[in-house]
């Protein structure tokens, strides 16, 4: 190793000193979906609809006992929303279970009516999948927000957005007053406001602010929005009070810099928020009780790839994570760590 990789490599394991210890959950070689039969799996393998070296995983929401991974949805990748349990009796990692059925993924005749490319999901405190699906600018079909009962498979609702077309990810926000989310869409200088009660969305404008990933504060009042912007390192905050309120505009506030662009955000009970840099092996963390400061909670020395990790929350506190590089043996991982520490947590959230 030359000496600067080697002093590269001690101060990521100093930096790691502190960070969480990671269980691994799964690893996969080959990623594969549960098809109905053997001859549709070798039709779809034949006719080029089905190429399992392509799947590529994008966001996860972990609920129960199973995980939900949306997928890219490159040629060849015919489903983009999946499940597999988050544990197993055998060492082989499970196949990927087309959700909520494989026919919404591939319902040719009703190309406005199927589940074009999933993208963000969460779940919220009653057991439902949001799902952000982008629809098909092809076929005009809008972009649509799914959501999805996970206790009886059923999708509750279907809203479809005035436009066509890229979604990113989301926020659900649960007050005493209703239901919202927030929707970051790729680098728009807005971001998309739903309310569930009214089945209504609309934009507001985020000025200076080309929007890319989001998170939201734990606590209902004064709860804050994160976003991270495209192309750039820095972080912004805006009330979600006004949001709520149906303003269209809000003026975001500058945070700081991240040491890249984070791509995926999410803030925990305790008020930690995480990100994942674009192209960078490692995840950061700022702890948002305190002036903005990011730390490394978690690197992979072996990683190359411009989208590694991608996490979720389960309702217990335990954050899971992939750690995905398409040209690496293993190709994905799943890890997971309890963020409910014993004796040593605050006694109240933070944020
Ligand atoms: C992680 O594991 C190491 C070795 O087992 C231990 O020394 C360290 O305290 C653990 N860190 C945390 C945050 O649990
Ligand atoms: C969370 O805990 C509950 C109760 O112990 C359990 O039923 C559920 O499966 C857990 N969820 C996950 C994702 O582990
Ligand atoms: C395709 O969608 C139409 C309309 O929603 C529905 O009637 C039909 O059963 C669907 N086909 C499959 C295979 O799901
Ligand atoms: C797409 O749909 C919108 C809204 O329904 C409609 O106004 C527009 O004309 C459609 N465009 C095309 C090319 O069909
Ligand atoms: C919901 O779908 C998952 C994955 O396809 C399946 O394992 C589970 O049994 C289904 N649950 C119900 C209640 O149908
Ligand atoms: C919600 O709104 C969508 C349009 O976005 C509409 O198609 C759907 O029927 C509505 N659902 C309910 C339950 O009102
Ligand atoms: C709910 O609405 C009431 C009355 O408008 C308001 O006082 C309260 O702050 C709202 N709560 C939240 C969490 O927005
Ligand atoms: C929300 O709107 C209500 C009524 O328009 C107003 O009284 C209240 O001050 C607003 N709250 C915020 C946080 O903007
Ligand atoms: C975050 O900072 C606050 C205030 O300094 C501190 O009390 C809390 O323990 C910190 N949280 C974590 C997870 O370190």
């Amino acid at each position: 190793m030359p000496p600067f990789i080697v002093a590269i490599f001690l101060l990521s394991l100093s930096s790691l000193a502190s960070a969480a210890n990671f269980t691994h959950v799964f690893e996969w070689n080959d990623l594969e979906f549960e098809w109905p039969s053997e001859e549709s799996r070798t039709k779809a393998l034949e006719d080029g609809t089905y190429k399992p070296e392509i799947i590529y995983p994008r966001y996860m929401a972990v609920y129960g006992s199973r995980i939900f991974l949306s997928l890219k949805k490159n040629d060849g990748v015919p489903v983009s929303l999946v499940s597999f349990p988050t544990s197993s009796a055998t060492s082989a990692p499970p196949k990927l279970t087309p959700f909520p059925s494989l026919d919404i993924h591939l319902n040719e005749s009703e190309k406005c009516n199927m589940i074009n490319r999933a993208e963000g999901l969460q779940v919220d405190s009653v057991g439902r999948l949001w799902v952000l699906d982008w629809g098909n600018s092809l076929f005009n079909c809008s972009a649509k927000l799914w959501i999805v009962n996970l206790n009886n498979n059923e999708t509750e609702l279907i809203h479809q957005f005035s436009f066509t077309g890229q979604m990113h990810d989301l926020v659900i926000d649960e007050t005493p007053n209703g239901t919202f989310a927030y929707i970051a869409r790729w680098s728009d200088v807005n971001i998309v406001v739903f309310s569930l009660e009214r089945n209504e969305s609309w934009i507001v404008d985020t000025p200076g602010v080309e929007v890319l990933s989001i998170a939201m504060s734990p606590k209902v009042e004064r709860r804050q929005l994160y976003l991270g912007e495209l192309y750039s390192d820095e972080l912004y905050s805006i009330s979600v009070a006004a949001l709520r309120n149906g303003t269209r505009t809000a003026n975001p506030e500058f945070i700081g810099k991240w040491t890249g662009t984070p791509y995926r955000m999410l803030v925990d009970n305790h008020g930690t928020l995480f990100a994942a840099i674009l192209s960078e092996n490692y995840a950061s963390s700022w702890n948002t009780s305190q002036p903005f400061k990011e730390q490394r909670f978690h690197e992979v020395a072996e990683l190359d790839y411009v989208w590694s990790f991608t996490f979720a929350l389960d309702q217990n506190g335990t954050l899971w994570m992939t750690e995905f590089d398409k040209a690496k043996t293993p190709k994905l991982r799943i890890v997971k760590e309890s963020l409910e520490c014993s004796g040593s947590c605050p006694k109240n959230g933070t944020a």
